[in-house]
């Protein structure tokens, strides 16, 4: 660096304030390579100035640091994961996460699990399929009623093939950053590229709803249109999933970008039956009415289901037992149908 050589002979023997802003700014972009650059650049200096001591320590220092971050690489798998927290600008624009979701977690019609399957099977033999080139699945949209399970199944991608879960909040993104949400997109988008992952596109009726309404001027149109420019042209190795609850507001230029477009819906008795048995699979049921709590459950998503469930086993707790009363999970699911039915009733 010529403008650290060319300071005062005075400063020659620490670091330069030059130096250590450069270091931290190497630090907070991820740039390893920079940062021991920089590190021994300063360790260069202080022996020519006399330092030896210091010189040799500050060596000693940064060869343990490389050594030791070359051997977490191979544990991590054959792609190190340069991104385990987003840095420089993408924070705020990405969440990250290390799920332990499980596909067998999940109740799911037949329909969706095969199709779920098929992408991780697909992810698995990647380089097969690609070797023949294909490409294997990996831009996803899930569409369906809030609670039925999409976040879950963004969670169990990134659980099952080991990955990071990126989540992006585009309607936080856009009224954050209006006028530059599209370049922030490319943030996004160039991290796709370059950090193996499954990228969360959660609410993305925040793109979609607003094409061709008369918002449509503007931000959300530039955005969007940019979005699927990016989702067009990424060929990354990572999995894209869009979620949203409405179908029907979004546009036909958005799922011709996708690989698969998958539904989800509300529960049917027998996909109820198994989230109940899931969720109070630490209690005896033997005693419950299955058929006053399959009907109770009619109407209430996944997640409303699992709600009543965690009340039933609170309640088992508090009274000291293991085993879950007749009418109890029905009382609690008739209880979650009742707020739901507040909530649909404010929203009309
Ligand atoms: N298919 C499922 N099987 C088992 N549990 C489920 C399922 N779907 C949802 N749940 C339960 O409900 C919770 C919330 O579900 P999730 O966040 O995936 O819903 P969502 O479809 O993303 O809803 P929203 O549209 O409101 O974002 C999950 O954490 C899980 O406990
Ligand atoms: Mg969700």
């Amino acid at each position: 660096m010529a403008r650290a050589h060319s300071v005062g002979y005075k400063e020659h023997s620490m670091a330069t304030a030059e130096q250590v802003k450069a270091l931290i700014r190497s630090h907070a972009e991820g740039d390893d390579s920079r940062f021991y650059a920089i590190a021994m650049q300063v360790a260069a200096q202080a022996a020519r100035s006399g330092h030896g001591k210091f010189a040799h320590e500050l060596r000693d220092l940064v060869d343990q640091v490389k050594a030791r971050s070359k051997a977490i690489e191979p544990a991590r798998g054959p792609k190190p994961v340069p991104l385990a927290q987003p840095r420089g600008e993408l924070v705020g624009l990405l969440t990250v996460g290390y799920p332990k979701t499980r596909l067998v977690d999940m109740a799911l019609t037949e329909t969706l699990r095969s199709r779920l399957e098929r992408v991780l099977t697909e992810q698995r033999q990647r380089d097969r399929i690609r070797e023949h080139g294909l490409s294997p699945m990996r831009k996803l949209l899930l569409v369906g009623p809030p609670g039925t399970g999409k976040t879950m199944t963004a969670a169990a991608r990134a659980g099952e093939l080991g990955l990071p879960l990126f989540s992006i909040q585009l309607d936080g993104l856009i009224t954050k950053y209006m006028g530059e949400t599209a370049s922030k997109l490319r943030l996004v988008f160039d991290a796709i590229q370059s950090t193996r992952g499954v990228y969360f596109f959660d609410e993305f009726d925040a793109l979609g709803s607003e094409r061709g309404s008369r918002n449509d001027v503007g931000e959300i149109r530039r955005v969007l249109n940019s979005f699927l420019q990016f989702l067009e042209q990424d060929e990354s190795d990572s999995l894209v999933l869009g979620a949203t609850n409405h179908v029907g507001l979004l546009d036909r230029a958005l799922f011709r970008r996708f690989d698969a477009v998958l539904e989800y819906a509300l529960p049917t008795a027998e996909i109820a039956k198994r989230v109940i048995r899931a969720r109070l699979g630490m209690l005896d049921t033997s005693a419950v009415d299955w058929a006053a709590a399959v009907k109770a459950a009619e109407g209430l998503s996944h997640a409303e289901i699992a709600m009543a469930c965690e009340q039933t086993a609170k309640n088992a707790i508090l009274d000291h037992s293991t085993a879950v009363r007749d009418s109890e999970l029905a009382l609690a699911l008739e209880e979650r149908r009742g707020v739901s039915a507040t909530i649909e009733g404010a929203a009309a």
